[in-house]
């Protein structure tokens, strides 16, 4: 029998090149992170199942999840997301200084049809502040999401975040008439509606309102509405404390000049544990329909663990996602798509000439230059053709004459220049 040459359906695997795009995009995550103050942390990626099953929602553990029963008889789950993890691990910190401020890069598992932007492992990244109820923190997690796009030079005509909040939806919709008994289901029927045409969609509504069609006009219009000063929205929100908490996010947003932010009350996330402001970054384009991006805040997940209330702020944000968004935009620079492994290649004549050749390589190593010395024991021509290959600037050639000189002849690949000298010439000219 032989065995198939791919990997299970949506595991992933990276080539040297996609490896290299892939840590291009995480070290600009990290680094924005760490710049706003944020501290890196990791937790298990197998989890009790009854850690997901309490809050993240019925069809992100009971549809896409990979858990099985470990030897020790045990429910896990290979974690499809961070934040009940994050949330316990602050639970358990105990002293801990609030708020704090985390983010990490966990690969996540999901049992999802792969497609484009959707696969089954997944690197994630998260960003949350835990312990503050101000809504600056909402702003800081946006502000960290807008500078991030800003270091990936996308300019904000080609994204945007929409936000919501749920505390403002479950009013509105409480006032347009939908009864406590299905407002769970209107929310998620809300949180398809970029999966389905508008007729479709329209009628799925209907169902889940049991046919009213007054009820499910209205609810239309709430999701439709474009601004916060639409007199519509504004009479039915009258004294509305959740309201009044919207308008406040968005002048806040409007102060710092976070054009890419608007409200869209679409916007309701599909895990049950969120609860007030809500957002998702979207490509602005037709290519990646799928959200780069999803976060708000949750105010009950560190209370599982039977702490005080600790409320939580933060996103999770695909790498995949992002990075066929950047290539969509041609914003992977061709210094990443291109990287060569090595500064230098050490070409060698013959056997006799391994010694001398993996010295001068030692030597040129330890002054901290990228050097690939060959191994094939191929003939020099073909030597030369590997190293153009992988885009390596210098060639040096290590054969007898150089071993008994102490001289090396370095050509430069790139503009066919050559330069003659002992090693610490060659080290110089390198510099
Ligand atoms: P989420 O919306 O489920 O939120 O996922 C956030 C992001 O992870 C998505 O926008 C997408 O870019 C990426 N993602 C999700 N599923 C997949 C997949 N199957 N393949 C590739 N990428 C995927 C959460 O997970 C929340 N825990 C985020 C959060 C952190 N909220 C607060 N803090």
């Amino acid at each position: 029998m032989t065995l198939s040459t791919k990997p299970l359906s949506g595991m992933r695997q990276r080539l040297p090149n996609e490896f290299n795009i892939e840590k291009y995009v995480t070290e600009i995550l990290s680094l924005s992170s760490v710049q706003a103050g944020f501290q890196e942390y990791d937790g298990p990626v197998i989890e009790p199942l009854a850690l997901f099953a309490a809050k993240s929602g019925g069809e992100l553990v009971g549809r896409q999840s990979y858990c099985f029963t470990d030897r020790g008889k045990r429910e896990v789950i290979l974690r499809p997301e961070m934040t009940p993890s994050l949330a316990r691990m602050v639970a358990a910190q105990g002293e801990l200084q609030l708020p704090v401020r985390w983010f990490s890069m966990p690969l996540c598992y999901r049992y999802e049809r792969p497609q484009r932007g959707r696969v089954r492992e997944f690197l994630q990244f998260n960003l949350d502040i835990l312990g503050s109820e101000s809504l600056s923190a909402e702003l800081e997690v946006i502000m960290v999401l807008q500078e991030i796009m800003n270091s990936f030079k996308a300019p904000s005509s080609i994204y945007k975040i929409g936000w919501s909040s749920r505390r403002f939806m479950s009013d509105a919709l409480s006032r347009c008439g939908v009864h406590i008994e299905i407002a769970q289901e209107v929310f998620s029927a809300i949180d398809k509606r970029d999966k389905m045409t508008e007729e479709k969609w329209a009628n799925f509504l209907l169902g889940v309102c049991k046919g009213d069609s007054v009820l499910t006009g209205k609810v239309v219009s709430l999701v439709s509405v474009e601004s916060l000063s639409d007199p519509w929205l504004v009479s039915l929100m009258a004294e509305s404390s959740a309201f009044e908490e919207v308008v406040k996010f968005n002048n806040l947003l409007l102060g710092l000049g976070i054009t890419s932010a608007v409200f869209s009350p679409a916007i309701v996330r599909g895990l049950d544990y969120y609860t007030g402001i809500v957002f998702e970054l979207m490509d602005t384009g037709g290519q990646n329909n799928r959200s780069l991006c999803g976060g708000g805040r949750y105010d009950n997940l560190v209370g599982l663990f039977g702490n005080k209330k600790i409320s939580g702020v933060g996103f999770g944000l695909g790498v995949l996602t992002l990075t066929l968004f950047l290539e969509t935009y041609g914003l992977i620079p061709n210094s990443v798509k291109k990287a060569s492994p090595a500064d230098v290649y050490v070409a060698v004549a013959s056997k006799d000439a391994v010694i001398s050749a993996g010295l001068l390589v030692t030597s040129l190593r330890s002054h901290g230059y990228r050097v690939m010395m060959d191994v094939s024991g191929k003939k020099l021509g073909k030597q030369y053709k590997e190293a153009s290959r992988y885009g390596i600037s210098y060639l040096i050639t290590v054969d007898f004459e150089e071993i008994d000189t102490g001289k090396y002849k370095m050509k430069n690949l790139l503009d066919g220049s050559v330069f003659t000298g002992s090693l610490d010439d060659l080290i110089g000219r390198l510099e």
